[in-house]
């Protein structure tokens, strides 16, 4: 068993393919890493420090284990452990050790993401004491192929601060503030809208990426006008951007136990994709 304990250029090929490989079979799969290889590839070169990040196990010239890390702020998403053999406490015991050697100074908490049926990736969490923080329902719906339309009024400018409030009151503790997604907002970065009686009661943020993925990031309505229809109308307004925008795929990734916004999407149509398990660990310095 050899150890690469920093990624290069060199070893990106045979890692991009042994990481598409892995990611795209849920007993491997971690949700921070896309599943095609050509994807993976541009994302790990744009990023040196991502693929410094990667140590990499190989038995003679096959690689058999790999993790990396995305740094950002104070935190560290794990690309990984992706485990091909068997569980190998040791093995994967000085994966960690290495890891833990070459994080950045800066980092505070290490992050883990992974399907709830690769086992091996958390045994090794709950191992090395990471707390379960989450659990991530994610379902997919194909736009081209649905049929319902609503139509969609983008955000004016006459209710940015509406919005903020409504999406700030909505979501207090999540990653992007109202402020952020205003931000944000372009072409393929869109606030959708509905209004009553020129009342902002509900919004959609819905993206898509350069390899045309779709993805509604939040979707919301004012408590006093839910179970109205307006969640429904929404999405499917939504649909119809997508449509648009000629997306792939549409993913939404929504908390396990919200069965309200869980039974909004199936009943549009989306259909589960994944259920996927958070996990936090924080480093004491
Ligand atoms: C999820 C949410 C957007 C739904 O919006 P809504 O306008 O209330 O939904 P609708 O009235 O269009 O309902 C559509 C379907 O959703 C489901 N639904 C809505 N409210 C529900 C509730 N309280 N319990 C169970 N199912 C519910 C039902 O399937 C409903 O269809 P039905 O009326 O035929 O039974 C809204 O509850 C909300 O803003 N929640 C807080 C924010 C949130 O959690 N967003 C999702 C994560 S990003």
């Amino acid at each position: 068993m050899k150890f690469t304990d920093s990624a290069t250029v060199v070893d990106l090929e045979n890692l991009s393919a042994f990481l598409s490989e892995m990611n795209s079979l849920p007993e491997y799969h971690i949700g921070y890493c896309g599943t095609n290889q050509e994807e993976i590839y541009n994302t790990i070169i744009k990023d040196p420090e991502l693929l410094k990040s990667f140590i990499i196990v190989k038995k003679g010239e096959k690689i058999i284990s790999a993790l990396g890390y995305d740094f950002y702020d104070e935190t560290i998403e794990l690309w990984g452990p992706f485990i091909r053999e068997e569980y190998n406490t040791e093995m994967t015991t000085t994966l960690w050790a290495k890891m833990l050697t070459k994080l950045p100074k800066e980092v505070k908490y290490i992050l883990g993401y992974c399907n709830e049926k690769n086992f091996k990736c958390i045994t090794w969490l709950v191992d090395k004491k990471f707390d379960l923080s989450g659990k991530h329902t994610v379902l997919q719906i194909d736009p081209q192929s649905h049929k319902d339309s609503a139509g969609f009024h983008l955000l004016k400018d006459e209710y940015f601060k509406d919005f903020v409030v409504l999406h700030n009151n909505l979501f207090p503790n999540t990653y992007y503030t109202g402020m952020q997604i205003l931000n944000k907002l372009d072409d393929n970065n869109a606030v959708l809208v509905e209004t009553i009686d020129s009342s902002l009661v509900g919004y959609a943020f819905v993206t898509q990426d350069s390899l045309k993925n779709g993805n509604v990031e939040f979707i919301g309505v004012n408590p006093r006008y839910q179970k109205k229809g307006i969640g429904y109308k929404l999405m499917n307004g939504a649909l119809d951007w997508f449509k648009l925008k000629k997306s792939r795929e549409v993913i939404l990734s929504v908390n396990a136990n919200n069965t309200q916004a869980i039974n909004l999407y199936k009943k549009v149509g989306f259909t589960i994709k994944d259920e996927m398990c958070s996990y936090r660990f924080k480093l004491e310095k």
